[in-house]
């Protein structure tokens, strides 16, 4: 059962001494990871502690394995605090740095460590660190319980959580955790919550584009044809554009809004899904009433990709400048590397279509080999787009780059559709430790590092413990 008291009671034994290290002036560093809930999630912490006068910095990394920690060691900080990741890594952390370090977390931990006294992992407290609590929950509560005045970064654990995918309640709905964080952020004026058409870009994208960009749910023959959707919209007649600008779908009035939902309708017809596909447009909508109009600060998911597109593209700072408030330089450089980002998955997709014998498949597994041709930063997402096809959506594909220093990343997903059961957190880190990586993650989507000489190996690791 779900224990926020228990959460919030640890919170609390756990603030004074964070309290004292802040006024002694204490060297403090949050170490995060570099997705939307990782920049969330740190970026909460360090606000909390820095308005406490704390003597704190933030850092990002990709991923945290035994060589990533002892370079942290080596900046001789006095505390340090990981968000987003670590769970995975207990004993090599007490190794490096004994007591001076306390782990946030969501993802999978064994029952050993899930003890451990520099934890706090949200399935210690009963919650599904898949579904119901984002590490940036989890360190949304840990700010709201230093202080109260902390509940303005509210807003933070809801970017965090929808764009970690654990928008997973009835229509898209927050559950858990997360939902209390939108309690706060909805109790406090800062955000509001509607049931409206959920596609990509409805605040910033032309509304044919927002339709063809939409794949959750995909729309078979509108998802990815932007002529086609601008064809039928202009045949329907709705107003696309308000004097020489494109309209958003976030501007269209409930009639036009009916409208538009009746033409997509008609042009899915009676094939397989359709119905599906279209009760799956309307869902829980999330909006920073405080963000600018037309920005994709506005909607909670939109901000997501962007915060996601700073991180994967190599420009973390920048997805955490904007998480700290800046809105200024930061949101155009955001912009500009979120265009590289969609460019770059785009590109990553169309290279693996051209070349079919990079997927092999056994049965329910499919493995994507993207060496030399998907960046390993943009390998998480292509794998998460290529699992939501019709073609994969009953598989689990694993996904392999070539990463640095001889080791190949990888990253993994279960398909809506997947008939079977399988933990990925589990295989992913079980199957790394067999060729000596590091893996680990959550049951629906895991990744793992492993020395680039022993892919086949963890390859039929994988196939052993995915078949049973
Ligand atoms: O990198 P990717 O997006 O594929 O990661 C999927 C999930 O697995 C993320 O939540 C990530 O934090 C987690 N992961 C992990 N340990 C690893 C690699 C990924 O917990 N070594």
């Amino acid at each position: 059962m779900a224990d926020i008291e228990g959460l919030t009671t640890r919170y609390r034994a756990l603030a004074p001494n964070i309290l004292k290290m802040a006024t002694d002036g204490k060297r403090i560093l949050v170490v995060t990871h570099i997705d939307a809930d990782g920049l969330c999630s740190g970026s909460a912490v360090f606000a909390s502690l820095k308005r406490k006068g704390a003597n704190v910095a933030l850092r990002t990394v990709p991923d945290l394995d035994a060589k990533t920690i002892g370079s942290l060691k080596g900046l001789g900080y006095e505390f340090h605090i990981f968000t987003d990741l670590g769970s995975t890594l207990v004993t090599e952390l007490e190794g490096t740095f004994g007591k001076d370090f306390l782990v946030m977390d969501h993802h999978q931990i064994s029952e050993a460590d899930i003890r451990s006294p520099n934890v706090v992992n949200a399935w210690a407290y009963g919650f599904d660190g898949g579904k119901d609590a984002c590490s940036s929950a989890i360190a949304y509560l840990f700010a709201v319980t230093l202080d109260w005045a902390n509940a303005d970064l509210s807003p933070l654990a809801v970017v965090g959580a929808v764009a970690d995918r654990q928008d997973a309640g009835p229509g898209r709905s927050l559950t858990g955790l997360n939902r209390v964080a939108l309690a706060d952020a909805q109790s406090r004026g800062l955000m509001s919550v509607t049931t409206d058409l959920m596609f990509t870009g409805r605040e910033t994208r032309p509304i044919h584009e927002a339709v063809a960009l939409t794949s959750t749910p995909l729309l078979k023959g509108l998802t990815g044809s932007k002529d086609a959707v601008l064809a039928l919209l202009h045949q329907s007649g709705l107003p696309l554009k308000d004097g020489g600008s494109w309209r958003t779908v976030s501007s269209l009035s409930k009639g036009e809004k009916e409208s538009l939902v009746e033409t997509l309708a008609a042009a899915l017809g009676s094939q397989e899904g359709a119905s599906d596909a279209l009760a799956g447009i309307f869902g829980e909508v999330y909006t920073l009433r405080f963000e600018d109009a037309f920005t994709p600060l506005r909607d909670a998911r939109e901000f997501g990709t962007l915060l996601n597109s700073c991180g994967r593209m190599g420009v973390p700072g920048i997805g955490i400048a904007i998480c700290l408030g800046d809105r200024s330089h930061a949101l155009s450089a955001a912009m500009k590397s979120l265009s590289e980002y969609r460019g770059g998955i785009n590109k990553a997709l169309s290279g693996l279509a051209s070349e079919p014998s990079r997927m092999e498949r056994h049965g329910s597994v499919v493995f994507v080999n993207g060496e030399g041709l998907v960046d390993e930063k943009l390998l998480g997402p292509v794998i998460s787009i290529l699992t939501s096809t019709p073609e994969f959506r009953d598989k689990v594909v694993v996904g392999r780059a070539t990463g640095r220093d001889a080791e190949v990343k990888i990253s993994s997903r279960v398909g809506d559709a997947f008939a079977g059961e399988v933990n990925l957190g589990l295989v992913m880190k079980e199957a790394a430790e067999a060729v000596e990586g590091v893996g680990g993650g959550h049951e629906m989507a895991a990744g793992a590092k492993i020395p680039s000489s022993r892919t086949e190996t963890f390859s039929r690791a994988v196939l052993a413990r995915v078949a049973g």
